[in-house]
């Protein structure tokens, strides 16, 4: 267990999806390596099973015409329904750059789509019950895409789950600010929806600029196009 750091909880789980808890005035996240920039000033045994506690409070919300949720509630009758158990890897669905994502998803036209940083799947899965296809999921992490698999298959949908870059014709990202602006040169695709970042923050890369940006607690996501 890590004790201190940064004090702001949003930004706290988005760096440690594993889990984040405020404890006598300050926050205790869960990693399994100290991360740079943070004091390691108590270690404590952890209970058996506190992988899953956070089960307890993960619960299936409507996003647009989507719901997503876990396996262990009933999804409603008129919504598409994407079905996420994200295990260890980040993607409930219910952060605020998740939501936005999958909003923006939505206002689009279907097309293939290339899904970088895709932990859980649940853009992928998302995207293809929206009937973008071929979906390729992308992530440095294995876990993430072996949970990415499982998800897809879990919900019928057939997503190309793979570490290496493909083109497609719009880029889905939702990632920190400086890994979305070191690989939008190398993204084989000519529209991306990145996010990840806070509102204060935009993405700036040689010949992308932002068409259209929404906002949610104070995170942002753009639709972003290449025009060299
Ligand atoms: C914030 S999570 C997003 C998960 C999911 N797409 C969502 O929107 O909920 C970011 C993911 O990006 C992955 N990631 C980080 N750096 C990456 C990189 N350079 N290339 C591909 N994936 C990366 C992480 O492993 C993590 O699974």
């Amino acid at each position: 267990m890590i004790v201190g750091g940064e004090p702001e909880l949003a930004l706290l789980l988005h760096i440690f999806p594993e889990g984040v808890e405020e404890l006598d005035g300050a926050y205790a996240v869960y990693a399994d390596e100290p991360p740079l920039g943070f004091d390691v000033v108590e270690i404590d045994d952890v209970s058996d099973g506190w992988e899953d506690t956070w089960r307890d409070f993960h619960h299936g919300l409507r996003v647009g015409r989507c719901w997503v949720g876990p396996p262990w509630e009933e999804p409603p009758a008129d919504a598409v329904t994407v079905m996420i158990d994200p295990g260890r890897a980040f993607g409930t669905g219910t952060h605020a750059t998740t939501r936005l994502c999958l909003e923006l998803l939505q206002e689009l036209e279907p097309t293939s789509l290339l899904d970088v940083g895709c932990g859980s799947g649940v853009l992928s899965v998302a995207a293809a019950k929206l009937g973008f296809a071929p979906v390729r999921a992308v992530d440095v992490d294995e876990v993430a895409l072996e949970t990415t698999r499982v998800n897809a298959e879990a919900n019928g949908v057939t997503v190309d789950v793979g570490a290496e870059l493909q083109p497609a014709a719009l880029a889905v990202m939702n990632i920190a600010l400086d890994v979305v602006e070191r690989m939008l040169p190398e993204l084989p695709v000519e529209r991306a929806i990145t996010s990840g970042y806070l509102e204060r923050e935009e993405p700036h890369a040689d010949g992308w600029r932002s068409v259209h940006r929404s906002v949610r607690d104070g995170w942002a996501a753009d639709l972003l196009e290449f025009r060299p």
